[in-house]
C-alpha cells in the first residue's frame, strides 16, 4: 500500500537523514557541502529557527541533483501547505494529529510522522501507512522497541530518531525493520 508517496524510495536512497536546525541563512551552502562530502544526500531542516523557512527555500534553489530537502518539525496543517506550495522533497513530524494527517494525505510529499507507541503505530497503519519515525528513539525503548515492533508489525518500517549517534546507527541502521537513522550527531561528530 502506498499512502505516502514514495516515501520507502526516498528513505531507502537516504539511510542517514542528518537532521539539521539552521540558526543563519549564511550556514546553508556550507552545511550542504559539508553533507555532500561525507557522502550524505538529503538533509532535513527543522521548522525551529528564526530563518528555517529561508533557509529551506534557498536550500531547495541551490541543492545539487539527487540531493533531497526535506522538512523537519512539522506540526500543522499551515506548515504543510508550505511545504507543499515551495516543493520539498520530504517532510518528517515528531507526533501525529488528525488535522495534520489530514493535511500529509492531502500534500502528495513524502512524509513520515512520529509515534512512539503500539496505539499511535496502528492509528496510522488505519490510514494505510506503513512507514514511521519511531521518536523519540531512547525513551520509545531503543532497539529493544524496535524488536517488538518487528514481530508486532511486520510490514512497518521505521526511521528512529532522538538518541541516535555514532554510537549507535550501524547497530540501528541493521535492524530488518529500520529504512533510515535520523538525526543531528551527523554534523556533529
Ligand atoms: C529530531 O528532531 O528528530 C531530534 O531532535 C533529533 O534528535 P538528536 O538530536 O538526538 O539526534
Amino acid at each position: 500500500m502506498e499512502n505516502q508517496f514514495g516515501i520507502r524510495e526516498c528513505l531507502n536512497n537516504h539511510p542517514i537523514v542528518p537532521v539539521v536546525n539552521i540558526a543563519s541563512i549564511s550556514q546553508v551552502a556550507g552545511t550542504l557541502a559539508a553533507l555532500e562530502s561525507k557522502n550524505i544526500r538529503c538533509i532535513e531542516i527543522t521548522l525551529r529557527s528564526g530563518c528555517a523557512r529561508e533557509a529551506i527555500e534557498k536550500a531547495i534553489v541551490i541543492k545539487p541533483k539527487g540531493f533531497s530537502v526535506g522538512v523537519g518539525t512539522v506540526v500543522t496543517p499551515a506548515q504543510v501547505d508550505w511545504c507543499k506550495e515551495l516543493g520539498v522533497d520530504f517532510m518528517v513530524s515528531p507526533g501525529v494529529s488528525n488535522d495534520l494527517a489530514d493535511a500529509f494525505e492531502a500534500s502528495e510529499i513524502p512524509f513520515i510522522g512520529g509515534v512512539m507507541t503500539p496505539s499511535e503505530i496502528i492509528t496510522g497503519m488505519s490510514r494505510g501507512w506503513d512507514t514511521f519515525k519511531l521518536f523519540p528513539f531512547n525513551i520509545a525503548g531503543g532497539t529493544t522497541a524496535l524488536n517488538s515492533y518487528a514481530a508486532v508489525f511486520s510490514n512497518v518500517q521505521f526511521c528512529p530518531t532522538g538518541g541516535i549517534g555514532v554510537h549507535n546507527y550501524e547497530e540501528v541502521l541493521a535492524l530488518p525493520n529500520v529504512i533510515s537513522v535520523g538525526g543531528s550527531w551527523v554534523l556533529k561528530d
